[in-house]
């Protein structure tokens, strides 16, 4: 039988009313709208689209917006006097300053300056540590809608199944192993030195994938019965659209692992839609969290 392809628009929409019901609760008793600010420094193009959707989605659900563009030029001094008095704004419930920054600016230290209890990508020390205490916090984007979408394939509780993460970055892969061992799974946490890695995708009950290399895990590598989820987003050539065109290819070849797996996401419209919902869903806890 095919793969239940999970659709990861529906389960975004989904997210999103969620947050929105939130918010329209957060106003009825705060008396003001849930807030989000967004900093966006220099003008990369794949950026301004991120920040844009950011910004409408955001208003779409009954929050505030505030977006604060700086030029490519802005030091250091000047980013960080910013984030300190989104700090200290009482309107402001979220911050998100949109990464990459210009190269001559340390992105460190712009996110570590966000307050832990307004830092709704979850970047911030603070929040990484709570995650790994398992105490109350902010946790990234992403893996929070990834793992949103495996408990509702394979219910809240995933003992005695293996997953296998392939990543280990701050902003996705570390959170992500996290949260399946605190679904009680057995968590491999697999990267770019890993040896030997089909072996290990082999045994994955639950496989997530988030190495940007279009396609690498093949058909063969997935479980009989394993639930795929990819986060890859490898934009790539293809002159048979027309001159100049691009499409998008995940981390996982989606037709051969379709054979296999009993539940799998797609790319484009799978993790995607889901990590601009899961900022929602932060913005508006954060709000929540900071009215007591
Ligand atoms: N750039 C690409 N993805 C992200 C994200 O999730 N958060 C931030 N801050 N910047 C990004």
């Amino acid at each position: 039988m095919p793969a239940e392809r999970i659709d990861g628009k529906a389960f975004a929409a989904d997210m999103r009313a969620k947050a929105a019901e939130a918010a329209r609760a957060f106003e009825a008793q705060a008396g003001r709208r849930a807030g989000l600010a967004v900093v966006l420094v220099g003008d990369d193009p794949a950026s301004d689209v991120y920040v844009r959707s950011k910004v409408k989605t955001t208003m779409d659900a009954g929050m505030e917006s505030f977006e604060h563009r700086l030029p490519e030029t802005t030091g250091e001094d000047e980013l960080l006097a910013l984030v300190d008095s989104l700090n200290a704004d009482d309107k402001v419930d979220g911050i998100l300053v949109q990464l990459p920054l210009p190269r001559h600016l340390d992105s460190d230290r712009a996110v570590q300056r966000i307050d832990p209890d307004k830092d709704v990508d979850g970047l911030t020390v603070v929040n990484a540590g709570r995650l790994i205490s398992g105490l109350p916090g902010i946790v990234p984007c992403t893996p929070m809608g990834c793992d949103l979408m495996i408990s509702q394939q394979l219910g809240g509780d995933l003992s005695g199944k293996l997953a296998l993460v392939i990543g280990r970055s701050n902003l996705f892969g570390k959170p992500m192993g996290q949260l399946l061992l605190q679904r009680n799974a057995t968590v491999i946490q697999a990267h770019s030195r890993t040896a030997d890695l089909p072996d290990l995708t082999r045994m994955a009950d639950i496989l997530v994938v988030a190495v940007g290399r279009p396609e690498m895990v093949k058909g063969d590598w997935v479980k009989p019965g394993a639930v795929v989820i990819d986060v890859g987003i490898n934009r790539i050539p293809a002159p048979e659209r027309g001159e100049g065109k691009t499409r998008l290819l995940g981390d996982v070849a989606y037709e051969e692992a379709a054979k296999a797996a009993a539940a799998i996401t797609p790319v484009p419209g799978g993790v995607g839609p889901t990590t601009v919902a899961g900022l929602l869903l932060n913005t508006v806890k954060a709000a929540h969290r900071r009215a007591g």
